[in-house]
């Protein structure tokens, strides 16, 4: 057996285990009856936000389909990524991140303290994007983030920010449809979204030697609003199902999204939606790809429980927080191994 470095390697019982699940996976879900204006048909659209709730509560994660995003452009954007990875390391170095700009190039990330098994090229929506200067909550000093411009292929970052309009697009019509199945108005979340500090991440996964050892991305949740993720079909992601905490791998479906609620979302529903811990293995034999947005509101956002969610019956679980310190925490910690967890919305929850 080949040996992985030991800064890969998970503890035992978070190990992947490569069982065949026969059960259930996520749902999927048609998006097309947002998507005819022309004929509205409120019917449909209730099924459909009836759906999405149920999904919320019931997974944290669904696939949807008919969602408005050109193939065209996915597949090209997928093809400069593999153009732009197989460059040489010293290449891709040249648009590495570091401690003060987080874009751009890194392959020493580490979840929960365990390097993963990738390499990441991310990028800003917003260029430049305000954030705290650090996680200190009474230092209110701001710096911005900006973007590298990677030279390779030379239409990479036009692809990208093309792209990244789809993103947002897609992002509003579900908040749009989780706000409205929580029962509070549709355009409930759009003013925290106004400065976002939402990214793009170009993730490529190596074939791993020791795969039964070593993970992707290891166990986590991700601490913005949602996730709009675009795999490609050698799979790997999983999903720890709520019913009874199996790791569920989520199958490949052509020209489909993955979509998981976030920490945030867990937040301004009072736990009615809970963020859900995914990860991805790795394989032997083939690299994989797959292509996350994440959508985060604004820094300056501060995060609580919907006010029309709260009452005698259902009081707020969390004490607010503002996005931004919790963010900058979460990153500088994600950097290098550390002895202590890193920040986690449970952190806030009130006794
Ligand atoms: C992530 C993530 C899963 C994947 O980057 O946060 O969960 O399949 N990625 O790449
Ligand atoms: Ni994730």
């Amino acid at each position: 057996m080949v040996e992985v470095d030991p800064a890969f390697v998970q503890e035992q019982e978070h190990r992947p285990k490569f069982s065949i699940i026969e059960a259930k996976g996520i749902p999927e879900i048609d998006l097309s009856p947002i998507f005819h204006h022309d004929v509205p048909n409120p019917s449909a659209i209730d099924a459909l936000v009836k759906e999405i709730g149920s999904a919320c509560k019931e997974w944290g994660f669904f696939q949807v389909t008919n969602h408005g995003v050109p193939l065209s452009l996915r597949q090209r954007l997928e093809e400069a990524s593999r153009l732009f990875f197989a460059q040489s390391l010293e290449e891709k170095k040249k648009v590495a991140r570091d401690e003060i700009n987080p874009t751009g190039y890194y392959d020493t990330e580490h979840t929960k303290n365990v390097r993963d098994w990738k390499e990441v090229f991310d990028l800003l929506v917003k260029d430049p994007t305000l954030v705290p200067l650090n996680s200190d909550e009474h230092d209110d000093r701001v710096i911005q983030w900006s973007n590298p411009s990677p030279q390779y292929p030379s239409h990479f970052r036009a692809l990208i920010e093309e792209y990244i309009k789809e993103m947002e697009k897609l992002a509003f019509k579900l908040l749009e449809l989780i706000a409205l199945s929580l029962g509070v108005e549709a355009k409930r979340f759009e003013e925290f979204f106004k400065d976002q500090t939402s990214f793009i991440r170009f993730n490529r996964y190596p074939p791993c030697p020791s795969p039964h050892l070593a993970l992707g991305v290891g166990r986590h949740k991700d601490a913005g609003a949602l996730t709009i993720l675009a795999q490609d079909d050698v799979g790997g992601l999983e999903v720890k199902r709520k019913t009874d905490q199996e790791w569920v791998p989520v199958k490949p479906t052509q020209d489909a999204y993955i979509i998981n609620v976030c920490d945030i979302i867990q937040v301004w529903s009072n736990d009615a939606y809970e963020s859900v811990e995914h990860r991805a293995t790795v394989n032997t034999e083939k690299e994989r790809f797959s292509i996350p947005f994440f959508f985060n509101p604004g820094h300056d956002a501060e995060i609580k429980p919907l006010e029309e969610l709260i009452n005698k019956q259902n009081p707020s679980k969390y004490m607010p927080y503002k996005w931004g310190k919790f963010f900058v925490h979460r990153l500088h910690s994600n950097f290098k191994k550390q002895d202590v967890e890193n920040l986690q919305i449970y952190h806030y929850k009130l006794p």
